[in-house]
């Protein structure tokens, strides 16, 4: 598939890298492509153009920028180009205020998510959460003792969702659809649990799994 991936940080990088990997072609979107010169340098197959091209080339687009500014970055990548497209939603809605005991603090509430915002503002775009709950260098292919690891995904269309089942497949990991995009009320907060470890203990190697 063409994958448009609208961000030039680590989740940028790493889905980007994860996707030339398995035989996609793969553009990264940014406003500054002089920060991708080593990630371009690495991945001579991939390509680094603007939001906007990163939305056109797409068939399906990721987007992974910091969480303050997904709205706006959607309307700079061109709300009308991504309409009828799948997104994946890889980002958290993370306040500019520090941690608390390793605790990340949200803009968003327990009755209102990011996803939710940007389903509502942009409304014909196919959004889906997922990677949003695990670091990005646990997100191609982990491997873990305790085999493999649970995504958690939701969003209005199903059709995306599978699809994006489909790429998780391919990246190592098991899918767990929770729903519709109010789901992500649950499934952003994850994001706050996996990063305490990391903050508190400096322990960034794990992802969570389902158990039945
Ligand atoms: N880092 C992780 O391990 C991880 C794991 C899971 C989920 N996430 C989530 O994934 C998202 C990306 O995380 P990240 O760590 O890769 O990168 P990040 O540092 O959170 O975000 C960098 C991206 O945000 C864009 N950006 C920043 N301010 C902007 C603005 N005012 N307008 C438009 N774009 C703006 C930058 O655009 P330019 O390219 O133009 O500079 C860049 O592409 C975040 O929402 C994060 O919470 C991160």
């Amino acid at each position: 598939m063409k994958i448009g991936i609208i961000g030039s940080g680590d989740v940028a990088k790493t889905l980007g890298a994860g996707f030339l990997k398995h035989g996609h072609d793969v553009v990264l979107g940014t406003r500054e492509p002089a920060k991708l010169a080593d990630w371009a340098s690495q991945n001579p197959k991939g390509r680094v153009v603007s939001f906007a091209q990163a939305a056109h080339f797409a068939e399906l687009a990721v987007l992974a920028v910091k969480g303050t500014a997904a709205a706006a970055a959607v309307k700079a990548a061109g709300a009308a180009v991504l309409t009828g497209k799948i997104v994946i939603d890889a980002t958290n809605p993370i306040a500019d205020a520090p941690p608390d005991h390793g605790v990340l603090k949200f803009f968003t509430t327990l009755d209102e998510s990011l996803l939710e915002r940007l389903q509502r503002e942009f409304a014909g775009v196919r959004f889906v959460k997922a990677f949003n709950s695990v670091g990005s260098s646990c997100m191609v292919n982990p491997r873990f003792a305790g085999g493999k690891p649970t995504m958690f995904i939701c969003g209005n269309d199903a059709a995306a969702k599978s699809a994006v089942t489909t790429i998780l497949d391919q990246f190592g990991w098991e899918t767990a659809d929770r729903g519709p995009a109010v789901a992500a009320r649950a499934i952003e907060p994850l994001c706050m649990l996996w990063c305490i470890p990391g903050f508190v203990a400096n322990d960034w190697a794990h992802a969570f799994k389902l158990l039945r």
